[in-house]
């Protein structure tokens, strides 16, 4: 299992490119399962959760043809035939994403079979609401040996008011409505970037939708979709991430290939803590970390609120920060693991509930530390860039679910960060990198 070794105390300097962004890939590979001809994917980040996508839709019969050398990036899925219309437990159990199968299955084969997630490191996370969605669309829904069946002769569009904000939720039930008999009318949805992306996606392939981006959204129905060439929009989780690097490390970073509107949250959190930050073009912000920290506190919401996937992250920012920040986590239980670890590098932080309260500053110093999951690790990682000394992170296979070869980036931007397998020796950055 890989480690990452990281010593602490380099401001970052220079320019960091932002990869696709991972959740919108996920669903847009998805959609390639609603037409029996070929969907071209630009922009796919070359990460852990791609490749266990590209795993599930090999087994349901569908091709994935991976692109190399400059098309590295590009990916081609053909769903020609669907002989097995099934997401495995193996799979699912890996990747909770592996759900937003379902829409599109029961949508384009009449059935669906798909493993319960299970609980995961971040809460129960239930589906409940991608469940009574496809019931609403006329799915008849049983559970049964741990999985999920779905059957719909043809599913029939209806109303559709989610219960509580589902970003999957919306994207799943959004590509089943795409093929339904009828007008769809989804009420509550997601307005996250990616939900938009994908609609933008559909669309090429002929799905009529409107408001995506918006909190209704409705889908005529039609009868085929077509292949398509599209291109995914960067990921912000990213971008943000390295934002964050910039402004805890002291550094004048260019975080490129970003869409600034889809962090205005973080930025604007970032001026309340003394951050020079700012969009310098359509896709670069600058961020200038030289002055001192402030406290600020913080509330996670559903977008284009501060974002659960960069609560971690900006945890780690705060511990650097003079004053008391209070993190209120509200779209997961249990989504503070990284906070004991931030604790063992000096942190003072004391969780009570949702809440987390940092007071700082208080100096970070390296110890080896766990990854609990994928933003946890993001966390970690930006904690030793300012810690003293030689931190060593565990179970690194966390953070390559969703950050492409983030410890060549960051190197790049002159961070002293490398990677271990778990068999060589340990040793000290300087004779390795
Ligand atoms: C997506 C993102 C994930 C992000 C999350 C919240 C992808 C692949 N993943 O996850 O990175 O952290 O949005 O921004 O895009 N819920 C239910 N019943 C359901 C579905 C959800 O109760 O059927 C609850 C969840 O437990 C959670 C809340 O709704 O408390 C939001 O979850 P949701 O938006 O569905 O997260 P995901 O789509 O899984």
């Amino acid at each position: 299992m890989d480690k990452l070794v990281i010593r602490g105390g380099n401001p970052l300097i220079g320019t960091i490119r932002v990869s696709g962004a991972k959740n919108a890939a996920l669903p847009a590979m998805a959609a390639a399962l609603l037409t029996d001809e070929p969907v071209v994917l630009e922009n796919i980040p070359d990460v852990r959760d791609i490749q266990t996508e590209r795993k599930l839709l090999e087994s349901m019969g569908a091709e994935v043809e991976l692109g190399y050398g400059r098309a590295h990036h590009r990916t081609t899925l053909c769903a020609r035939k669907l002989a097995n219309p099934e997401a495995a437990y193996e799979l699912v159990k890996t990747m909770r994403a592996s759900t937003l199968v379902l829409g599109p299955l029961v949508a384009r084969c009449g059935v669906a079979r798909v493993s319960l997630p299970g609980g995961c490191a971040i809460g129960a996370r239930p589906i409940d609401l991608h469940i009574k969605g496809l019931e609403r669309l006329g799915a008849t829904i049983t559970t049964e040996h741990g999985y999920v069946e779905a059957r719909a002769e043809r599913l029939r569009g209806n109303q559709i008011v989610f219960e509580k904000i589902t970003v999957t939720g919306t994207e799943d039930l959004m590509m089943a409505a795409a093929l339904a008999d009828g007008l769809t009318v989804m009420e509550n949805c997601a307005r996250e970037p990616e939900v938009a992306d994908l609609a933008a996606l559909l669309n090429k392939m002929g799905a009529r939708i409107e408001g995506a981006g918006t909190s209704t959204i409705s889908i005529h129905g039609v009868e085929k979709l077509h292949g398509a060439r599209h291109r995914i929009i960067p990921d912000r989780v990213e971008a943000a991430t390295f934002i964050i690097a910039g402004a805890l490390s002291g550094g004048d970073l260019l975080v490129t290939g970003c869409d600034p509107h889809h962090v205005t949250a973080l930025l604007q959190k970032l001026e309340e803590n003394g951050v020079k930050v700012r969009a310098i073009t359509s896709d670069t912000v600058r961020v200038e970390g030289d002055g001192a920290l402030h406290a600020s506190d913080v509330t996670t919401e559903e977008y284009p609120g501060f974002p659960t996937d960069m609560q971690a992250q900006y945890m780690a920012l705060t511990t650097q920060a003079e004053g008391t920040s209070v993190i209120t986590e509200n779209i997961f239980e249990n989504r503070f693991m990284h906070a004991q670890e931030l604790v063992r590098m000096g942190a003072n932080i004391k969780i009570e509930g949702r809440r987390a309260i940092v007071r700082g500053k208080t100096p970070l110093s390296a110890a080896a530390v766990l990854a609990s999951d994928l933003r946890a690790s993001a966390s970690l990682v930006l904690a030793a860039l300012v810690a003293e000394g030689e931190t060593i992170i565990d179970r690194v296979y966390h953070i390559d679910r969703g950050y492409e070869r983030i410890e060549e980036k960051l190197r790049g931007v002159g961070a002293q960060i490398k990677r271990i397998g778990e068999m060589l020796p340990r040793r000290g950055i300087a004779e390795a990198s």
